[in-house]
């Protein structure tokens, strides 16, 4: 079995597959180092950390995740907690995706797993007849494999070999992101509508806080100075008794939103999963969420085929996976929607945003159901 790409989904489904018996081999263009320090999400939803529990993926993650029973959505100068545990009984856990990766690479390694970093000109042939992948690790190489598992992200490769549909959306806006050596003040996250554009409130430590800034989409992050950048976070995420403790930027980048689905996530004996097949803008905080939900359909069906010959969860692979992806699509563009302010939005435009808004936390039923998706639906219910 050939996976090409060691992210969440790649690293994850080489784990859920060893635990089948079943061997794999990961390519991953960019070396450990790099993919083990890469600046990413930082929300793992209830059915990820139970999986990562059962898996035996707990240790550090029980031991540095910061436990969250809930988030604020500011808007209007107020701050109106949703409180999970009290609408949907669940809650999330903050831990960096770095944090996972670093986690999976180990638990690999550990068993014996293989994973060649830095390989370069990986492609992939043969997938409905006899699944080949080339690549150069100095030399070139050629891997015959049964089943190919294409888990490269969204500039990979693999997408390409899937003749697909695709179904996007790109949005007027752009997060810049830092990260700083600050103690947070705060110990959830905070959503801000603010009139002048999104500002989120996030950490990763008791002394690392991450916060986010909407900018326009060609935004250079070389214009945005740190005094410019927590005196706009100071605005945005003003309320009563909140303040915002500045410190030294660790990081600081632009990120583009898009929404993404490219339909079906399999041709013959090739699978997409995670960032290949699908994005999300990050208002929801989905992506690393979604990439763990796919390979968790995926280990199951590979087992039935590798191990039993049954072909039943292959062929319903896609399917299943995109039953969950366009909910946490509709859910992403949902958040994104009420939160940010286009360019172009006239006060009809910020009049639904805010009635919205108050609908959300002053309703418990439409409480409930941001509750429902952010804290991620269970395996198997949708
Ligand atoms: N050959 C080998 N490896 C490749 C290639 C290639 N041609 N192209 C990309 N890769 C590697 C990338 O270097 C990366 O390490 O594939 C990996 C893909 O990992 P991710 O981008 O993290 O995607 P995924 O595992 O699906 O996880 C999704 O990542 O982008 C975030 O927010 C997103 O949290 C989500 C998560
Ligand atoms: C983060 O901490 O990086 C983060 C949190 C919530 C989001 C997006 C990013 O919705």
């Amino acid at each position: 079995m050939g996976i090409v790409g060691a992210g969440p989904a790649g690293l994850l489904l080489s784990h859920l597959l060893a635990r089948q018996g079943i061997e794999s081999v990961v390519l991953e263009s960019r070396s450990r180092e790099y993919v083990e320090q890469r600046v990413r999400a930082g929300v793992l939803e209830h059915p990820t950390v139970e999986l990562l529990r059962e898996v035996g993926l707990g240790e550090r993650l029980d031991a540095r995740g910061l436990p969250h029973e809930g988030i604020s959505l500011r808007f209007d100068g107020g701050d109106h907690r949703i409180d999970f545990t009290d609408l949907v009984g669940r809650g999330i856990v903050v831990y960096g995706q770095q944090e996972v990766v670093k986690d999976l690479i180990a638990a690999r390694l550990a068993d014996g797993g293989e994973i060649r970093f830095e390989v370069s000109n990986v492609r992939i042939d043969g997938v409905t007849e006899d699944p080949l992948i080339h690549f150069d690790d100095g030399s070139p190489q050629e891997m015959h494999c049964d089943v190919i598992a294409g888990c490269d992200g969204f500039h990979g490769v693999s997408r390409a070999v899937v003749p697909h549909t695709v179904f996007d959306r790109l949005y007027p806006f752009a997060w810049l992101g830092i990260l700083a050596q600050a103690a947070p003040t705060h110990h959830e996250l905070v959503y801000a509508g603010h009139a002048r554009g999104f500002a989120l409130y996030s950490m990763r430590s008791p002394e690392v806080t991450r916060l986010y800034l909407q900018v326009p989409p060609d935004t250079d992050a070389d214009t945005w100075s740190e005094r410019r950048i927590w005196d706009e976070l100071g605005v945005r995420l003003a309320a009563d008794g909140f303040t915002l403790n500045e410190g030294p930027l660790i990081e600081k980048g632009v990120t583009g939103m898009r929404s993404f689905v490219a339909e079906p996530m399999r041709h013959g004996r090739l699978f997409l999963a995670g960032d290949a097949a699908h994005i999300v803008p990050p208002t929801g905080a989905k992506g690393m969420n979604l990439a763990v939900a796919d390979v968790r359909v995926l280990a199951e069906a590979l087992t039935g085929l590798l191990r039993h010959g049954d072909e039943t969860g292959v062929d319903a692979y896609s399917q299943t996976c995109l039953r969950r992806v366009w909910r946490a699509e509709h859910f992403s563009w949902w958040m994104t929607s009420m939160l940010h302010m286009g360019e172009d939005d006239d006060p009809f435009t910020r009049r639904l945003q805010l009635s919205q808004l108050r609908q959300t936390v002053s309703s418990r039923a439409a409480a409930t159901t941001l509750a429902e998706n952010y804290v991620g639906l269970p395996h198997g219910s949708i």
